[in-house]
């Protein structure tokens, strides 16, 4: 990694952010642009960072956003809340997390009883953040879940990979992280994967603070997501790729797994707190799902 990406901090992004914007605002010359003005403008100011290795930049830069995400109801009465929900007790499990981002996901593991849990993540800053929370029993390592150094020798009983698989660009990178986790699951281990729901990225979507904008609907294309909060204020964008269900399907089985569906839910407080007719259109058409990957 070279010396300009570890001096890239978080104020820096927030500085960087601004710039963008600024950018974007001259491109479409006045103050609303358009996603495309974003991108361009995104564009111009990347190619400054000469030499920064781009998708690390990018999620690094979303490390700010992702805290703020979670005071957002999405996030507290459902992301959590199924997370919960369908992987329930994990008492004396060992736990791998892949993408664990600044840890989140890996200390609610935690939670659910997980004897140990090591998170993993390919940006320094994620695991820079992530280790400032001290869990007892909860580790974290910088690394690159599709890459071909993963390690083999620790076996553990659960994998999980949160909003993490929608990265992969191609059917191969889809392939290689399935190899790498099944190479490291106990048998009869469970991978849970909790993915961007493909039905609802194909059709694009706006609500709850989550604006998608599919660049394409053919297997691999791009979408571009924005996380907004309350008062539209975008605080965080980062694209992933649309893979349909029957894929993902193809691909888990064809390496070795066998999968169910599980829709996104929301908790009874999130209900109660701001009533059914909000949800509504959350629970028709969830924005995300978890694949629930059996090795076999
Ligand atoms: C949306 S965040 C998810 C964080 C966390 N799992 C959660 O649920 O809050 C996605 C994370 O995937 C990580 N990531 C993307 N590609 C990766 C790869 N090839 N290997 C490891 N982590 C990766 C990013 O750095 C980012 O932290």
């Amino acid at each position: 990694m070279n010396n300009q990406f570890e001096e890239y901090t978080l104020d820096k992004a927030h500085d960087e952010a601004n710039v963008i914007r600024e950018e974007a605002k001259k491109i479409s010359g006045n103050e609303n642009p358009s996603n495309s003005d974003y991108q361009k403008a995104n564009d111009i100011i990347d190619k400054k960072l000469d030499n920064v290795y781009f998708q690390e930049a990018v999620y690094d830069k979303i490390a700010q956003g992702y805290e703020k995400a979670t005071v957002r109801p999405l996030r507290k009465f459902s992301y959590n809340y199924t997370i919960e929900h369908y992987i329930g007790d994990l008492k004396d499990k060992k736990v791998l997390d892949l993408a664990c981002g600044e840890g989140i996901s890996t200390r609610m593991l935690h939670d659910l009883g997980a004897k140990t849990v090591h998170g993993v993540d390919i940006s320094e800053k994620m695991i820079e953040l992530a280790k400032k929370q001290k869990t007892p029993g909860v580790t974290y390592e910088q690394l690159d879940c599709m890459g071909d150094n993963f390690p083999k020798e620790n076996k553990f009983d659960i994998v999980s990979g949160m909003m993490f698989i929608h990265y992969a660009k191609s059917r191969e990178q889809i392939k290689k992280v399935l190899k790498n986790i099944y190479s490291v699951l106990e048998d009869d281990g469970i991978f849970y994967a909790m993915t961007v729901n493909p039905d609802m990225l194909k059709n694009g979507y706006e609500e709850y603070g989550v604006k998608i904008t599919p660049q394409g609907k053919t297997e691999g294309s791009e979408s571009l997501i924005e996380l907004h909060d309350f008062d539209w204020n975008k605080f965080c964008e980062f694209s992933i790729h649309y893979w349909s269900k029957e894929t993902y399907q193809e691909i888990f089985e064809s390496e070795g797994f066998e999968i169910e569906w599980k829709n996104g839910v929301v908790s009874e407080e999130g209900i109660d707190k701001y009533g059914k007719e909000f949800w509504n259109d959350f629970l028709n058409n969830p924005a995300y799902v978890i694949i629930k990957a059996v090795k076999k």
